[in-house]
Order: C-alpha cells, then sequence, then structure tokens
C-alpha cells in the first residue's frame, strides 16, 4: 500500500474546535461516525466531512477511510527532498492559505509514483480555519476525479504541518493569465476553451450523485496545463450539496470579494446556483478583462458583476465593454452569446440562473461561431493579443512558433517570486455584507 502512516496531529483536535465555534453553522447535526471505504471516483459512497466526527482516531481514520483513493501520504522529509528544502525559488504563489512552491518527484521516491513535476502547498500555521480547509481539500479532492479537476496526488500530516501534493499546472492560474502585469494577452478562442472546460469542472460537481457545491469558484482557482486545458483547484470550502427535500445548505458565509452570490451573502443559503453566480462573473472577466473586484477603478465601476451585467445585454454596449487587449478579434455573435450567457448566470434570482449543463451546452455552441468565423477553436498562442487568422497552413506553423515563445514569457514569470501579504479570500461574514452594499440596487 502506498500509505505511510503518519504521527497524530495535534491540529486535527483545534481543527474541529474551530469547526464547532467559528466556521461552519451547520443546521443539521452531524451523522453519527461511519467507516467507509470509498472508491475514487463520483459513487454515491463518497465520505464527507461529517463523516470523521471523532477526532481522537481522526489521523488513522483518514487514511483508512481514504485508502481506496490512491493518495500518496508523504513524509516531510520526503517534500523536503521534492522542493529543494521549500526554497524561495520554487515559490509559484501564495493565496490565503500558505505558499505553494514547485517540486520535482523523482521515480525513485516511491514505487508505482511515475517521475513529475508537483506543486506542493504548505499550511499557515496561524488559526484553525485553514486546518479545516486542509481536511475538506484531502476528502473532497482525494475522492474526486475529473479531467476538469485539478489532481490531488497526496498529502502530508506530520506535526504542526499539513501540506497538499498536486499535479504541476505549468501555465499557473487563469488570474495570472489574464491580469498579470505584462501577461500575453488570451486569445479569444482560449478565452472560451478554459470557460467550457471550468463549466464542465462544475457541472461535474454539481451533478454528482453526491452532489458538491464548490463556493470558491474564481480566477485564481482555476489552473492551466500547458495547453491551457483548464481545472479546479482549491476544494478547502466545498460543502455537499443539499439532500432530500432540502433546498439548500446553510453554512456561514465565505468566498471571495466580488465572486459570492448576493443570496448568499444575505442570507447563508448555499445552492449549486451561488456557485453558477461566480461562474457569470469569471465569464464577465474573461469578457471585459476586468477583474471581479478592482478598487483602483470609480466607485460605479469597482463591482464587475454589478458593472457589467446591464451592458451584457445590449449589443452595442458590449462592443464597448469588451477587453480592449483583444483589439476586436473575436467573433461577434460568440461574444453575444457568451454576454448573454454572462447575463443570466450573474441574475440576482437563483431561480433563474441556468444550471451548469446547460452553461456547458450553450458554451459548446460558441465552437460553431468560432470554427464559422476564425476557422478553429483549438489555441493558436500569439505573442501579442491580436490573432491572425489561423486559416492557412503557413500561419498555423507561425502560431506554433508563437506557442514556444508565449511559453518562455511565462516561464520568467513562473519564476518570479508573487506573494501576496493577504489573500482576497474573505473569511467575514460583515466584511462580505459591507461588500454586497455597493451593489443592491441593481437589476434583478
Ligand atoms: N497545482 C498547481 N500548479 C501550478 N501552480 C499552482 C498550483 N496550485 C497553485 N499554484 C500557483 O500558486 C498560486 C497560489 O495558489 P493558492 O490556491 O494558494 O492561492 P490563490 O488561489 O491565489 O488564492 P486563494 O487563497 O484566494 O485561493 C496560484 O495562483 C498558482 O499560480
Ligand atoms: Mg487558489
Amino acid at each position: 500500500m502506498k500509505v505511510k502512516k503518519s504521527s497524530k496531529s495535534s491540529w486535527f483536535t483545534s481543527c474541529f474546535k474551530h469547526q464547532e465555534q467559528t466556521t461552519f453553522k451547520i443546521t443539521e447535526p452531524p451523522p453519527p461516525p461511519v467507516e467507509k471505504k470509498i472508491t475514487p471516483d463520483n459513487s454515491v459512497q463518497r465520505i464527507s466531512i461529517t463523516d470523521f466526527s471523532n477526532i481522537s482516531t481522526l489521523p488513522e481514520d483518514l487514511s483508512t477511510s481514504l485508502a481506496g483513493s490512491n493518495l500518496y501520504i508523504f513524509s516531510l522529509a520526503e517534500l523536503k527532498i521534492i522542493t529543494q528544502s521549500f526554497s524561495s525559488t520554487n515559490i509559484l504563489g501564495e493565496g490565503g492559505f500558505g505558499p505553494v512552491y514547485k517540486g520535482f518527484i523523482d521515480d525513485k521516491l516511491r514505487p508505482g509514483l511515475d517521475a513529475q513535476p508537483v506543486a506542493v502547498k504548505l499550511l499557515n500555521q496561524e488559526g484553525g480555519q485553514g486546518h479545516l480547509e486542509w481536511l475538506t481539500e484531502v476528502i473532497f479532492l482525494g475522492q474526486l476525479r475529473h479531467p476538469h479537476l485539478v489532481k490531488l496526488i497526496g498529502y502530508c500530516l506530520e506535526d504542526e504541518h499539513g501540506l497538499l501534493v498536486y499535479e504541476y499546472m505549468p501555465r499557473g492560474s487563469l488570474e495570472n493569465q489574464l491580469f498579470r502585469r505584462f501577461s500575453v494577452c488570451l486569445p479569444w478562442s482560449t478565452r472560451m476553451k478554459i470557460a467550457l472546460e471550468a463549466a464542465k469542472g462544475l457541472a461535474f460537481l454539481h451533478e454528482a450523485k453526491k452532489s458538491v457545491i464548490y463556493r470558491d469558484f474564481k480566477a485564481s482557482n482555476i489552473l492551466l496545463d500547458s495547453d491551457y486545458t483548464a481545472k479546479l483547484s482549491d476544494f478547502g470550502l466545498a460543502k455537499d450539496g443539499p439532500e432530500g427535500d432540502d433546498t439548500h445548505v446553510s453554512t456561514r458565509v465565505m468566498g471571495t470579494h466580488g465572486y459570492a452570490a448576493p443570496e448568499y451573502l444575505m442570507t447563508g443559503h448555499l445552492t449549486s446556483a451561488s456557485d453558477v453566480y461566480s461562474f457569470g462573473v469569471v465569464l464577465a472577466e474573461l469578457l471585459t478583462g476586468r477583474k471581479s473586484m478592482d478598487k483602483s477603478l470609480p466607485n460605479r465601476e469597482q463591482n464587475l458583476a454589478e458593472w457589467a451585467r446591464p451592458q451584457l445585454k445590449v449589443a452595442r454596449k458590449l462592443n464597448r465593454i469588451m477587453d480592449p487587449r483583444l483589439e476586436g478579434q473575436y467573433s461577434e455573435t460568440g461574444a453575444q452569446t457568451a454576454a448573454d450567457l454572462a447575463y443570466q448566470c450573474l441574475s440576482h434570482r437563483p431561480k433563474a440562473r441556468p444550471t451548469m449543463t446547460m452553461v456547458v451546452e450553450t458554451i459548446e455552441l460558441l465552437k460553431n461561431f468560432n470554427e464559422m468565423e476564425f476557422g478553429t477553436f483549438v489555441y493558436n498562442a500569439p505573442t501579442e493579443c491580436k490573432i491572425e487568422s489561423p486559416k492557412k497552413e503557413e500561419e498555423q506553423k507561425d502560431s506554433k512558433k508563437d506557442i514556444d515563445g508565449h511559453r518562455r514569457h511565462h516561464r520568467q514569470h513562473d519564476h518570479q517570486r508573487h506573494r501576496r501579504t493577504k489573500s482576497p479570500v474573505v473569511h467575514s461574514e460583515i466584511d462580505l455584507y459591507r461588500n454586497l452594499s455597493a451593489g443592491t440596487d441593481s437589476p434583478p
């Protein structure tokens, strides 16, 4: 078995205390502990965080219960080797959870584990919330497998250290690709490819037999492979969907400024429609090239969803708010269809929003517009945003050359340290509520 038993960690106890005190307001008492073996897919047998109610035996429970998921349990010593002692030159980025390091697993480390680059996320030591997010991530991502969810390879649980080991995504996050200074502009077809694949990831979660609400859909949690395949990461805030006759899950309000659905902010009632709203925000980001929340803009433009929504419906206005970096290089019909979709996702009435399955079907249609007007939906990375029509073979060769240039460019950025002192993730109801007040009088 790949599982290496690690020492029982004291912080698990604090993690669960914290859950009871400040994190999730669970309306129903948790069910009694159940010993379940899971399969690493979308089956009904998926275990939940509430299945681990006996905190004194939790670490053993975790490795036993997740034994079927093929997760590796790494020692801290192994992760030091993998990340060159957590060298600062290996830092890929840092969010609210802690720093993320690039590492490399060689084929001698564990039998059956292929040599591969990985990303290692180290939990910050402060606070119990991080511990709960760590555990939530292991439990959800350890069991869910899909081409558009990032793969969790394993974890480390030693003394005070909680770490997560993921497949390495060479192009980092969509947030970095869209908004980082000096980043190369993503062409329209790539933006729609990313929207489609992220939507497929979300639809998979919502349509699971035991559905999952992701709760943290945003550009920084969409990671990109070398060919711009999009995968969702960060399941620390995920929740099991409502069961039986329940229409929603009641939680403490948590999420990120600019992405959380208004009704969720007001009531704490979480549904899959909350994720659909957040998807609408990301779609609006892809269309406009603006961040979900930008404090440097005039007041009425700071919240992208509130500012953009009325303009998404009207073709004449849409042209004015489309990302200027695209320089008009997009299918107008496709852009209008995507904008209509964003408009619906951003409805203030959750029931008026489409399901993620409907979203996937709509974006699939965009391929046809792109193919009609631009020849292909396949990514052709330019060195600049202005894209040439890739119809001719000659031009396709040129685009390929550009891909290499693009990759080099980004590697330089990957090696730059990207540290943020504070993550935009919001753990305060009051802060989110204040944020909402800017947009309460917007159209439904
Ligand atoms: N599997 C991965 N492969 C490559 N880079 C990654 C991977 N996971 C994370 N990163 C990089 O690390 C950065 C930080 O990720 P992290 O999820 O910790 O924070 P975040 O999403 O930016 O913020 P938040 O805490 O609000 O979720 C990402 O923006 C991305 O660039
Ligand atoms: Mg993240």
